[in-house]
């Protein structure tokens, strides 16, 4: 039997992310086909929610069920365990794959080289540096007529704000492309439209002046003679340190539906990609080798039928060895619990699984109990850091409808708040309650599970406020002036934290400049 530290060893636990469209649900089916977690392409429809008809709420639930069997996909590849946590395309569940992203030791970003980095790329790739997560890019659709190679590089480096080096370069694009020339193997991949076989032609040329490079590229071997010689003279040997700290992120070309250029990149993924890392909690640093089980909860998922009130909460094990039936800490409410049937999930089927180790996900079935960011220890009393609120983008006050059903609106919209659906603030007197998501298709869902799982009817007034910022200050005198004066509005969120709903990006500037005492954030992890 392998030893705990081996099992840590052994295990990559990362999420694919990208704009909605760049290819992040193709290069995941076609992991998983390389996996051999599915025999066919089109076997796993991943986490994404598409808006068919404007109101079809019977359509959302449907996919958010989808997800759920999708949320973690296990294989193994070369004697490695692959954890690949799905995170959902659909750009109004951004906060979804934010608190995802709390859960991996790293990433693989893809970029569309037609589209270049698009906003949600941005967005994403500034949840990975506040946490210095490491990534990996991988520029899809090369088959397309998309960007000059060294476009893209540059592009990346000041939009995502990080170093980049290529590790594959694309040999021309689109109608003419011919493949990719492996920087770190000095091999050439040769391009073939291959949408359902996972075979790759490999050629290996150790000098580029090799007349065999003219047969295989024609015209375009001297353009990647003169590429690879500039590549060659900016940019010193890979540093695998660099990329695990985060600081630098290696880049690769290829084409997920073409599945081109997948299988190195899960070769080099492999190879580089950092087991389970440490975590900090908010008292000590926890290490995954240490011997005592503790984990944390980043997603909670409500059962998609309405008749069973219980949800799954996706905990990821930081430290020791999680095992089923045994009592864990839950901290928060300082009690102990255990769980007679925690579930893993292999491609589409979910089972029942004994134990778990550093870097694995398992399903919890919870009845009400869990609130994204709880911890379970041993225990210990401590409580892991890193699971921030974002400010939402669009803000509706909730109004209630039914007198009669206040209670449960009440409790509905606390547990929905609770699975991260949307985050509620508090605004006295009257305890009106205004609700923040980053996307208008979260009110529909709410509106739609408050009315049939809860039995509470609501409408949603927009509030047009730019954005949720999180005060902090070390004159409280100035606080309590700032709270008084900007009374309405002001809110708080439900950690009891106070927050400014800022009315305009100008009148935000203002209360900076007026109040130099305070600071505002546009997360709730402050200090990030
Ligand atoms: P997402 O999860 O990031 O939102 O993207 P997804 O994989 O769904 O891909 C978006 C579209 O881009 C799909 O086309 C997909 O087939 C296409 N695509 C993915 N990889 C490549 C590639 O390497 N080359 C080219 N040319 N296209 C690619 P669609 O028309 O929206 O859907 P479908 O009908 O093809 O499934």
């Amino acid at each position: 039997m392998a030893s705990a530290q081996e099992e840590i060893g052994r295990r990559r636990t990362f999420a694919i992310i990208s704009h909605p469209d760049a290819g992040k649900t193709t290069l995941t089916e076609k992991l998983l086909l390389f996996g051999g977690a599915i025999q066919t392409a089109g076997a796993v429809k991943s986490n994404k929610i598409t808006k068919t008809a404007a109101s079809d709420f019977m359509e959302i639930e449907r996919q958010r069920g989808i997800s759920v069997a999708t949320s973690v996909m296990v294989f193994e590849y070369q004697g490695k365990q692959i954890n690949l946590l799905d995170t959902p395309g659909h750009k109004d569940f951004a906060e979804d794959t934010y608190r995802t992203l709390t859960a991996v030791d790293s990433v693989i970003l893809v970029v569309d080289s037609v589209k270049g980095v698009e906003t949600q790329t941005e967005r994403l790739m500034e949840v990975c540096r506040m946490r210095d997560t490491p990534v990996i890019v991988f520029v899809n659709k090369m088959d397309l007529e998309g960007r000059d190679g060294f476009d893209i590089l540059d592009e990346l480096e000041t939009k995502l704000s990080i170093k980049v080096q290529p590790l594959s370069w694309p040999i021309s694009k689109g109608f003419s492309f011919k493949g990719v020339y492996k920087l770190y193997d000095k091999s050439i991949n040769l391009f073939a439209s291959n949408k359902t076989k996972v075979e790759e032609n490999i050629v290996h040329i150790e000098d580029l002046n090799d007349p065999i490079l003219d047969e295989l590229a024609g015209q375009y071997a001297n353009e990647l003679r003169q590429d690879v010689e500039l590549i060659s003279n900016v940019y010193d040997p890979f540093d695998v340190e660099a990329y695990k700290a985060g600081k630098l992120a290696p880049v690769f070309f290829g084409s997920a539906m073409n599945n081109f250029g997948v299988r190195e990149l899960l070769e080099k993924f492999i190879e580089i990609a950092p087991t389970p890392r440490s975590r900090e909690t908010e008292t000590r640093e926890v290490d995954p080798t240490e011997a005592k089980f503790s984990g944390f909860v980043f997603k909670i998922h409500a059962n998609i039928d309405p008749r069973h009130r219980d949800r799954i909460a996706f905990l990821r094990v930081c430290s020791g060895k999680f095992e089923r039936n045994k009592f864990y800490k839950h901290v928060r409410l300082a009690k102990e619990f255990k769980y007679p049937n925690p579930v893993t999930f292999m491609a589409q089927a979910k089972s029942t699984i004994d134990e778990a180790y550093p870097g694995d996900v398992v399903g919890l079935y919870d009845t009400g109990n869990f609130k994204i960011g709880d911890t379970l220890t041993e225990g210990e009393n401590m409580m892991f850091k890193g699971i921030p609120s974002f400010s939402p983008e669009i803000f509706k006050e909730l109004v209630n409808r039914d007198p009669m059903k206040t209670k449960q609106l009440d409790k509905g919209i606390r547990q929905l708040t609770e699975e991260g659906v949307a985050q509620v603030f508090f605004q006295e007197p009257g305890s009106r309650k205004i609700v923040g998501t980053v996307g208008e298709l979260q009110f529909e869902v709410i509106k739609y599970r408050l009315e049939n799982e809860y039995g509470a009817k609501c409408i949603f007034e927009p509030k047009s406020y730019y954005k949720a910022c999180w005060i902090t200050t070390t004159d409280p005198a100035k606080l309590a002036e700032f709270l008084r004066i900007k009374g309405n509005n002001i809110v708080k969120d439900k950690e009891d934290r106070d927050v400014f709903l800022a009315p305009s990006q100008f009148m935000l500037d203002m209360e900076k400049q007026n109040y130099p005492e305070l600071s505002f954030h546009f997360t709730s992890e402050l200090d990030a």
